[in-house]
């Protein structure tokens, strides 16, 4: 199945709200979605199957830093490399902003994006104790470092 990824403008905040509701417990609305596509600083990339909105990829770059806000697909779209490819295109569109680095939460149970995000370079740079409601549960923080420290937060078991 082919997909392809495209900017998405706030045209298509509905669009994204609804993959908000299917993929999280605390779904953003099509209000606050909107809001923060307006955002210069905002960068939101879809991946379609033909013509249909599969998943998207949100977040902002401000003073050389970025933040992934949300990467979801829907379900029938799952494990065919579509977060992947929109993590990585996100990624070009932040560089392109000269970003130093790309920060994310995630839930510490969500074993699956915790692989993804590991997949895509990302490492463990932290803990924010019981960030996320229900269910109440920490989030692990983490980090893709283009100004050569990216090692030096790696995860060291033997430590
Ligand atoms: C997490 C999520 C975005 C992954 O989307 P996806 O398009 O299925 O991911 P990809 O196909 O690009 O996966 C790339 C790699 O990441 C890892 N991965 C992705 N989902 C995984 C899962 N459920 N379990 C284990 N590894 C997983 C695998 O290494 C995978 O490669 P592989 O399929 O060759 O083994 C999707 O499951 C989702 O929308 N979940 C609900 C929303 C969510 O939790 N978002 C993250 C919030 S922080």
């Amino acid at each position: 199945m082919s997909f392809e990824i495209n900017r998405l403008s706030e045209d298509f905040a509905a669009k994204v709200a609804e993959i908000e509701k299917i993929c999280f417990s605390h779904p953003w609305s099509e209000r606050t979605v909107a809001s923060e596509m307006e955002s210069r600083f905002s960068d939101f990339f879809g991946a379609f199957i033909e013509g249909e909105l599969a998943g998207y990829i949100g977040g902002r770059t401000i003073a050389g830093e970025t933040e992934i806000f949300n990467v979801a697909v829907k379900p029938d779209f799952r494990r065919k490399g579509i977060a992947k490819a929109l993590i990585e295109k996100f990624t070009e569109a932040a560089r392109e902003k000269e970003t130093q680095q790309i920060f994310l939460e995630v839930r510490t149970s969500n074993l699956g994006a915790i692989a993804l995000y590991e997949k895509c370079g990302f490492v463990f740079c932290g803990i924010r104790k019981d960030y996320y409601d229900d269910p109440k549960e920490n989030a692990i923080l983490m980090r893709l470092a283009f100004d050569g420290t990216q090692e030096f937060e790696e995860w060291d078991d033997e430590e």
